[in-house]
């Protein structure tokens, strides 16, 4: 562990990564951070390798306790970067919040619309420093289609920059939530951001050779038709959608988490969005022409590296540094990256020699270790 902290270090501003030695949390840090505090729970962090994305070397921090997904991810990078690497983008970082009106006649949407420059002035007015960072509200939908034909829903489309932007735009919500009731005459019924954040999607592709999916006995041909199949299935059944679903979640949490991000919101607008067509599937596809495995990963990714956890935990600040990124975007790509990872590590096992063999054998270490 000497010898990799020394390697790692060396990709941080202060060439130290004592955060990550300590855990990083004091007591008073806790004690700060939540309520009835009475102590903190460790989780293993480690470093996923080979990425390459946009044609950049990053290390990928993962915060994880299962045995296997760091190795897992490591090995499936290697392949995709046999095949150039990840490409990867997103979406501008608009989160949006929900301010629910209720009792609304059927004029109420117009005046909304109406008012829409005034919503955002207002909106802005509450926030100064969003806008003078380069953010701010951009946009006032309105919804009728929300069940109860006197329900409407404005959605208030906000650049958060490089913040997730739950604070932002729940502030923004109250804020102007008294003159929306004022505008139409309802009443002021929620007013909260949306975790399905479908305007903040982050992608990735990636190709990789039929040489490098070669393991074992099995030919890469083998594994890469084999690993497009089980992509069918997941878009074809529910219950295996779930399950490929979680093993890029398993990528991704451990980024977020690593990186003190909010996983639950992530994970919240993961499944939302795997279920926006109407059938739940899944958030990551595979196709093989023969030669090549293709692979997609698109998801909302509301993540930040500034405010909450991701500035104030001494140790997700060193992740965030490690990564090198420097904007919640590039944050988001890397996220999606590990969660294509992870998808391809298991579906490579899975289509070949099974799970449970590479498993086992680094969960063996474990069950080793806890032996008296
Ligand atoms: C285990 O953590 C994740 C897998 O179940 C994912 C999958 O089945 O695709 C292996």
């Amino acid at each position: 562990m000497a010898e990799r902290r020394q390697i790692v270090a060396a990709w941080t501003r202060d060439g130290s990564l004592e955060p990550l030695v300590q855990g990083g949390l004091t007591d008073a840090d806790c004690d700060a951070m939540v309520e009835n505090a009475i102590g903190k729970l460790a989780i293993p962090l480690g470093i996923a390798t080979n990425f390459l994305i946009n044609g950049q070397d990053v290390l990928v921090p993962m915060a994880i306790e299962e045995p296997s997904v760091i190795a897992a991810a490591s090995n499936a990078a290697r392949m995709i970067r046999a095949g150039g690497g990840f490409v990867a983008s997103t979406d501008p970082p608009l989160t949006v919040a929900q301010i629910e009106l209720r009792g609304a006649d059927a004029l109420a949407a117009e005046k909304v619309r109406a008012v829409a420059d005034e919503i955002l002035a207002r909106s802005n007015a509450v926030q100064p420093q969003m806008v003078s960072l380069g953010g701010g509200a951009r946009e006032v939908l309105v919804r009728s289609d929300v069940g109860d034909a006197t329900r409407i829903v404005v959605h208030l489309v906000v650049d958060c920059r490089d913040a997730m932007g739950a604070n932002t735009v729940n502030t923004m919500a109250e804020a102007i939530a008294p003159y929306l009731a004022t505008v139409t005459g309802a009443q002021v019924g929620l007013r909260i951001l949306t975790n399905l954040a479908d305007r903040r999607l982050a992608r990735a592709s990636c190709q990789v050779p039929a040489a490098a999916l070669a393991r074992g006995d099995f030919s890469g041909e083998q594994v890469g038709a084999g690993i497009a199949a089980a992509s069918d299935f997941a878009t074809a059944d529910p219950y295996r959608a779930a399950t490929h679903n979680k093993g890029i979640f398993n990528g991704v949490d451990a980024v977020l988490l690593a990186t003190g991000n909010d996983w639950r919101a992530v994970e919240a607008g993961g499944h939302a969005y795997a279920a926006h067509g109407g059938t739940y599937g899944p958030l990551g596809t595979w196709q093989w022409d023969g030669t090549q495995l293709r692979g997609e990963i698109e998801m909302p990714m509301a993540v930040g590296i500034v405010g909450g956890a991701s500035r104030a935990h001494p140790a997700a600040a060193k992740c965030i540094e490690i990564t090198g990124v420097t904007t919640a975007q590039e944050l988001a790509q890397v996220a999606v990256c590990a969660g294509l990872a992870s998808n391809l590590a298991a579906l490579a096992a899975l289509a070949s020699e099974g799970i449970q063999a590479g498993h086992m054998k680094l969960h063996h270490r474990h069950t080793a270790r806890s032996q008296p």
